[in-house]
């Protein structure tokens, strides 16, 4: 008789799990063992955060070749687009199915689908549950994964490196090394397919709308193992998160709230993104963010205005009550003034390399969400694409993971070791706070090449640092997460430094868009519609 197919998967965000309810509806208990293995609950996680939505078809005056296009547009020429077919075309069938399991999206008065507009989006189509449609999200599929027998959820695992062995067919992964955060156990757990869920990187730059745990260690694991990524150089930034005059947070004011209505101002009053790009507010992340960037810079002032008070207090309070309750807590009343917004880094387009099954370069290594590059976003993310890529491509995974080898018998998890956590060090404190001040400034929203190289010299120098204080034993859980954010900037920087044009979200002022050469190029709508606004924004 088989074995059942033992499978791990790592990060407990909406992709981990959509993952995992996949394969537990494809294979039956003793067939499979899923085993979910994260550092920290899924309230703690970037999709839990997600605000907008699901971006869908669900307008019958819409189509998938629409969806297709704006994303192919967005995404400035650099997007993969047979994944982005594919992911597209799954939009409305991912939405039925996951109000088959339970989840409620806004309707309107006759009880259709609501649809809010986002920036790139030519019409609204992002499906929401209010403004927190990701904790939604996760809700529906939380109860799915807790409620099967095949699942096992452990929560206080930090994964440190994949275990990958020599075959004769290669090279594979079969398992990860963790280090349990409560007792500092360190443990080999073995399986026959490694899923690397592990969600962004956000906090590798000092401005971000991301959780603390989005430290990017399946990027980070990935490379030490020496599996290829792409697309590192397109960070997104979001355009408007809330201004914070401790600079201890970076709190997002959903697009949604611009697609309701809100626009941007200058610090004279007068509308920021007007004549600027077709799309106005509704602009590409990059463009607008890029715009808000530019009058920061030149008029020297620590953010820009969102006048939402055009929606109307009702309205607002009713379609945004999370945003109303945050802004509302901080003093400011955004149905009655304009409020601070400033951009902060959002989301990694790029990631570790994948096919549109999710499987990356490496045997038996899978990896699904932000962690993954696989193509759809390209040099910049639609608007609301994540969440449907970390609900559509996880459904080809499982089918995929369905149909692994599994030879070789599995060795039973093993203790390797126990590392007592050394407490905080403020040399580690000093070295990260170095490392996200330079991303900010060098490899940020708008970059140059002599910045990218004094933030490669930098980068260098801050790894070395890392590997001396490994090598001095005692870790603190800082050390454990700037051994990996290290990687990660490093990554970014290097594709920025390899990039030949400015394309999307990576913007040197040293290189021309492809469409501006007039080298025949495709088609960047990202950048060609943005055509008007090039020197402006350099
Ligand atoms: C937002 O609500 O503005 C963020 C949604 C996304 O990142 O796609």
């Amino acid at each position: 008789m088989k074995r059942p197919l033992k499978v791990i998967v790592v990060g407990s965000g909406v992709a981990g799990m959509a993952f995992a309810h996949r394969l537990s509806t494809l294979m039956k208990k003793g067939d499979v063992e899923i085993h979910m293995l994260s550092k920290a609950p899924p309230e703690t996680s970037n999709s839990h955060a997600a605000q907008g939505g699901v971006a869908a078809v669900i307008d019958p005056a819409d189509s998938w070749e629409q969806h297709r296009d704006d994303t192919l547009a967005v995404g400035a020429g650099r997007c993969d687009p047979e994944v982005v077919e594919r992911v597209v075309r799954e939009g409305p069938a991912c939405i039925r199915e996951l109000l088959a399991i339970g989840a409620r999206f806004d309707t309107d008065a006759q009880g259709h689908l609501d649809a809010a507009h986002e920036g790139g989006h030519r019409t609204p189509r992002v499906v929401h549950h209010s403004d927190h449609t990701g904790a939604e999200l996760v809700r529906v599929l939380q109860g799915q994964v807790k409620g099967t027998a095949h699942i096992t959820v452990t929560e206080t695992l930090f994964a440190l490196d994949l275990l990958v062995t020599d075959g004769p067919d290669g090279r594979r992964c079969n398992g990860v090394r963790t280090i349990d955060i409560r007792t500092g156990a360190i443990r080999e757990h073995f399986s026959d397919a490694v899923v690397l869920a592990t969600g962004g990187a956000g906090q590798v730059y000092r401005h971000t709308t991301n959780p603390i745990g989005a430290t990017g260690s399946g990027v980070a694991m990935a490379v030490r193992a020496g599996v290829p990524l792409r697309d590192m150089a397109f960070v997104q930034f979001h355009p408007t998160a809330l201004y914070d005059p401790q600079r201890k947070g970076a709190f997002l004011i959903s697009e949604a709230v611009r697609g309701a209505g809100a626009v941007l101002l200058r610090p004279d009053g007068t509308r920021l993104m007007e004549g600027l790009h077709p799309m106005a507010d509704l602009a590409p992340r990059n463009v607008v963010a890029r715009a808000i960037h530019t009058v920061m810079r030149e008029q020297r002032v620590p953010h820009v205005r969102l006048d939402a008070t055009r929606i109307g207090a009702v309205r607002f309070a009713r379609e945004f009550p999370m945003i109303m309750k945050h802004c509302m807590g901080t003093g400011l009343d955004p149905t009655k003034e304009p409020i601070p917004v400033m951009p902060a880094a959002h989301y990694l387009c790029g990631g570790i390399r994948t096919d549109a099954q999710g499987r990356t370069l490496l045997n038996g290594l899978y990896a699904l969400g932000e962690c993954a590059g696989s193509g759809l976003h390209g040099a910049d993310r639609l608007a609301s694409n994540s969440l449907l890529e970390a609900l559509v491509i996880p459904r080809y995974a499982a089918s995929s993971v369905m149909t692994s080898e599994r030879n070789a018998p599995i060795p039973e998890d093993v203790e390797v070791g126990r590392s007592s956590f050394a407490d905080e060090d403020p040399a580690v404190i000093a070295a990260l706070g170095e490392l996200r001040d330079l991303m900010m400034d060098r490899v940020g929203i708008v970059r140059d090449d002599a910045g990218l190289q004094v933030a490669s010299s930098s980068i260098a120098r801050i790894q070395q640092f890392v590997v001396d204080q490994w090598a001095g034993g005692g870790h603190s859980m800082d050390l454990y997460e700037l051994r990996d954010l290290v990687l990660v900037a490093q990554a970014i920087c290097e594709q920025a430094i390899a990039e030949p044009f400015s394309a999307g979200a990576h913007w040197n002022r040293d290189r021309q868009t492809r469409a501006s050469t007039g080298n025949g190029g495709p088609d960047t709508s990202g950048s060609s519609r943005s055509i008007m606004h090039h020197e402006a924004l350099k």
